[in-house]
């Protein structure tokens, strides 16, 4: 909160304070005066007293009003309003005091130091420069009273009892109640308007303390996002390399085997087409004929697909090992090509003619596009990926891609961009993205390797991989690199 409108709060808080006090006083002021007219018996007139009191009572309720209508409206901080309220309440405030002082005894009034109690209210809610002319309106008005009692112009009403008759007209009680008077006062107008300037000084302080301090955990908060950031890059890299090793043992494992179950599983289909006459011939004689437990002609519509699904399975256990082998070699190609990216996406998107050609393709290429250096057909391998990604996340009907490069001439960075309209990505989804083996298409065949490898593949570039998304509204990924020659 600005320092203006905190000055406008505690404007408020003191203002509707205020109106609370006069009720109390107006309670109060009225039983004293009864309760001295008809008890004590002093001389005062009662019935004036008791119409400038309903007269104060008349305008705190309408503050009062004012206050409550303000607060149910939730009318917005006013400064000014509120200013202009203050001076209203102190100026009524000053006028009644001074009827008050004049029905009960002029210049001999004990209430004569309530004068001194509106220079306090008055530091509270102004500025020293507007305490300073309340003081002098209260001098006026005092005077003006006192000097027209002494002139006679107006009737004094002494309090009978509590001082000598004739007081107001002695010269020398007015120049000592008017010395004192005029003293105490400068010195609570002084002495009040310091120390609420102080307090507001401090009170700046504490504000300017809060900013600074708000300022600061906002900095840490970054800071603290970039280490969590690079903490999770670090982890990256490790698994990256833990994969790079394991992989490149399995990858090697595996791969005689696999291409012995496919060169057999050629041999066993080629062997069942030679085998079923055969069969056929022994089910004609025998019709209750049963091969592993199944009658023959269940066996006969089913060992075709059987021996299929062998066959795909055994496939896609040697595209993972294919991606695993290359993960594994990534560190023995050459990174030093001179690289132009458009000329990549473009090959890509001649690779992927076929599959490409049922979605609606957006191609947007910088012909500026700097050069940089690296291994081009591995960069292809991460645009590759990207666009399968996308393809597979549209699906072609109404299916949208797009495909973007673009020089980011101050960071010294090209990018890459392939857009989507698909299914996008959830937070969940994204906190695990670029793990190995992480994909949410086992059913459909997916490895979860095309995106470790390309970030690995980004990685050893120098570069990354930045991911926009949001579930239900597309993707976009940006294969970030840097330009290894100064840009101009
Ligand atoms: N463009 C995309 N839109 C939505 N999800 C995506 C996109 N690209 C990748 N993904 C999510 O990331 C996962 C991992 O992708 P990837 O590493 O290429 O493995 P795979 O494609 O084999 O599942 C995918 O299974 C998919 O959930
Ligand atoms: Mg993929």
């Amino acid at each position: 909160m600005p320092y203006r409108s905190l000055r406008e709060e505690e404007l408020r808080l003191r203002l509707g304070w205020f109106v609370k006090i006069r009720w109390i006083f107006v309670a109060g002021f009225s039983a004293a005066a009864l309760f001295a007219r008809s008890v004590l018996g002093l001389g005062f007139p009662l019935v004036p007293v008791l119409c400038a009191l309903a007269s104060i009572l008349v305008y705190n309720t309408a503050f009062f009003l004012y206050q409550r209508a303000r607060r149910r409206r939730r009318a917005g901080p006013n400064l000014v309003r509120r200013r202009v309220e203050a001076h209203l309440q102190i100026d009524l405030d000053l006028l009644h005091l001074t009827a008050l002082i004049h029905l009960l005894g002029g210049v001999e009034s004990p209430f004569l130091s309530f004068y001194l109690f509106h220079a306090i209210i008055g530091s509270m809610l102004l500025s020293r420069l507007e305490v300073l002319v309340v003081g002098v309106v209260s001098l006026l008005l005092c005077s003006a009273v006192v000097t027209f009692e002494y002139l006679g112009l107006l009737p004094h009403h002494g309090l009978v009892g509590l001082f000598a008759a004739g007081a107001h007209r002695d010269p020398l009680v007015l120049l000592v109640v008017g010395c004192a008077f005029t003293v105490m006062l400068l010195a609570t107008i002084a002495m009040s308007s310091t120390i609420v300037a102080s307090l507001h000084q401090r009170e700046k302080e504490l504000v300017a303390v809060r900013e600074a301090l708000g300022t600061k955990s906002e900095a840490l908060e970054r800071a603290n996002q970039a280490l969590r950031e690079h903490q999770e890059s670090m982890i990256r890299t490790e698994k990256l390399a833990s994969l790079g090793e394991l992989s490149a043992g399995i990858a090697h494992e595996i791969n005689n085997p696999i291409q012995f179950i496919q060169g057999n599983m050629q041999i066993l289909r080629e062997a069942m087409q030679d085998l079923l006459p055969i069969l056929d011939g022994a089910h004609r004689e025998n019709s209750a004929l049963t091969i592993a437990r199944l009658d023959y002609p269940f066996f006969k519509q089913q060992i075709g697909v059987l021996i299929d699904d062998m066959a795909g399975g055994a496939a896609r256990i040697r595209d993972i090992v294919k991606d695993l082998k290359t993960f594994a070699r990534r560190d023995e190609g050459r990174l030093s090509e001179d690289v132009d990216l458009n000329e990549i996406v473009r090959s890509s998107l001649r690779l992927l003619h076929n599959r490409l050609k049922h979605y609606q393709v957006r191609e947007e290429l910088d012909p500026e596009l700097p050069h940089i250096e690296g291994n081009a057909s591995r960069l292809e391998q991460v645009i590759i990926n990207t666009l399968v990604n996308a393809m597979e996340a549209t699906g072609s009907d109404g299916g949208r891609i797009g495909i973007r490069s673009s020089v980011e001439r101050e960071a010294g960075e090209v990018r890459v961009s392939v857009a989507d309209n698909g299914h996008g990505i959830s937070e969940e989804v994204k906190r695990r993205i670029f793990d190995p083996f992480f994909t949410t298409k086992s059913r459909a065949g997916g490895s979860g390797l095309g995106l470790t490898i390309s970030y690995a593949i980004a990685q050893e570039h120098g570069g990354r991989i930045d991911l926009e998304s949001e579930q239900g509204s597309g993707a976009i990924f940006h294969l970030v690199l840097p330009v290894k020659r100064a840009l101009t």
